[in-house]
């Protein structure tokens, strides 16, 4: 099959190069000219600037002039194409709905195109990317409007993970497609066809509203599940002593009918995807006139834990920021990734700022140069001056008069030796991510621990 791909970002660009795997000739498409030149490059520092997926490189060095091909124009290649996969950005807008402008431009290029193709074989446009319910008919129109001929639309949602795109790519537990007519299915069909009838993958097929509904469904569920560990489980086990947190998790999850998944508690989910997806679930069902209760209590649940245990500090440890230095351990919304896009680390620094520490002492395996360019910018905020950068946790750790561990880099795990031998009790470890399962050495050592799911314990002295 041809298949182009518009948008080679995170989604985008693990897709063409898994489809370029599986024998399909397949056109990479970007409008940034500089992405597309890093990619043709196939150099690794380069490709992830841009993109950094375990297996990503060696997946386009496998694939590239032979079956892969990357382009800032399609006017050449768009004759005879089966497939248009649509993987663009579609970040919220302030009100909650979703920013459709980088999503309609690329539609009306590729309309424009097919409108004046030679070829009028079926063509059928496929939306990969998380799009309010509707969008695929909105498509439809934009196609009309240009007047295309022969054309389908279908959604076809990706439930990546990120740091997992390229195994998730060729390992989907489930294929969704929505569209319209046979025809287009057995296009889709195709192109997947190493998906249908295996004993593994479940594919659905379905009508495109459908498709568009499971996405939001799937990721507002996700984000349920973790908001009410963090806005149950966990406040049970930091109210009433001797709740143990981990043997709560294994007791109730050891039923078949609940989730182990979300039951990792933390300071908040973060990431490109779950605030701004339930977002723009409730301001579609509100445009309706239904109401949302529970998905706006599991988006404020979820905001309300990214500085809740700072508030704790406070309140349980009798802490004051003011004048305090405090070490900030992680940055990005998770582990192995260098995304800081909803991250709990941002609101840590605004609450951490507001309270007036003196100095953040932060560290990030992969996410410091993100913070600085694009967060932590004190040409945005004289603020940021506040915030220096260390090499490594022990580095950020020393001097401090407090840890704040705000994502679960594995290297933290190790923390409490670093403690230990680097900064003298009287001090404050918050553990937003459960990482330091050997905490009671501290507190007989006198260092005060406060853990997400936990009660504060005060170090003995
Ligand atoms: C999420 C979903 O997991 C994917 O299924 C979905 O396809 C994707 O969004 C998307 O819509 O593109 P991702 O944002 O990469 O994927 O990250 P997750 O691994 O789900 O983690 C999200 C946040 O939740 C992180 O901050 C993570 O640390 C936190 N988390 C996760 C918890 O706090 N507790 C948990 O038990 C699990």
């Amino acid at each position: 099959m041809k298949i182009i791909v518009v948008g080679t970002g995170f989604v985008g660009l693990p897709h063409a190069a898994v489809m370029a795997e599986y024998g399909h000739e397949v056109y990479a498409y970007d409008i940034d000219q500089k992405r597309i030149d890093a990619y043709k490059s196939g150099e690794a520092a380069q490709i992830e600037r841009y993109v950094n997926e375990p297996g990503l490189v060696s997946a386009i060095h496998e694939t590239k002039d032979r079956y892969l091909f990357f382009t800032s124009d399609i006017s050449d290649v768009a004759d005879g194409t089966d497939i248009f996969f649509f993987c663009l950005n579609t970040p919220p807008n302030r009100d909650g709905s979703t920013d459709l402008s980088y999503y309609s431009n690329a539609a009306h290029t590729v309309a424009t195109l097919l409108a004046k193709r030679q070829d009028k074989k079926r063509v059928v446009l496929v939306n990969k990317s998380t799009v309010p319910v509707g969008t695929a008919r909105l498509l439809q129109n934009i196609m009309n409007e240009h007047g295309v001929e022969n054309f389908g639309v279908a959604s076809n949602p990706e439930f990546l993970a990120q740091g997992n795109a390229i195994e998730g790519s060729r390992k989907p537990d489930r294929v969704v497609v929505g569209a319209d007519t046979e025809e287009d299915f057995q296009i889709l069909r195709r192109v997947y066809a190493q998906f249908v009838n295996h004993v593994r993958i479940r594919y659905l097929e379905t009508t495109p509203e459908t498709a568009e509904s499971i996405k939001y469904v799937a990721n507002n569920l996700l984000l349920t599940y973790i908001s009410f560990w963090n806005g149950v489980g966990a406040r049970i086990a930091e109210t009433f002593p001797n709740v143990r947190m981990e043997d709560l998790k294994i007791g109730v999850t050891a039923d078949t009918r609940i989730s182990t998944w979300g039951s990792y508690v933390s300071n908040g989910a973060g990431g490109s995807c779950f605030g701004k997806d339930i977002q723009s679930m409730i301001y579609q069902l509100n445009q309706a006139g239904r109401r949302t209760d529970l998905l706006q209590a599991v988006y404020n649940i979820n905001e309300y834990q990214k500085t809740y245990l700072i508030d704790r500090a406070v309140h349980e440890a009798g802490f004051s920021f003011n004048q305090k230095s405090v070490a900030l351990l992680g940055l990005a919304f998770k582990k192995r990734t260098n995304d800081m896009r909803d991250s709990a680390s941002l609101k840590a620094v605004e609450s951490l700022l507001a309270k007036g520490v003196r100095e953040i002492r932060a560290y990030d395996p992969l996410a410091e140069e993100a913070a600085r360019t694009y967060w932590f910018n004190p040409e945005k905020n004289h603020l940021f001056e506040r915030i220096n950068y260390f090499d490594s946790a022990k580095e950020a750790i020393k001097g401090s008069d407090a840890v704040y561990i705000s994502t679960d880099w594995e290297e933290f795990r190790g923390l409490s030796h670093t403690i230990n031998t680097t900064v003298k009790p009287p001090y404050l470890v918050i553990d937003g991510r459960r990482m330091i399962p050997d905490y009671q050495t501290l507190v007989e050592r006198g260092y005060d621990f406060l853990p997400v799911g936990g009660m504060f314990l005060a170090g003995k002295r």
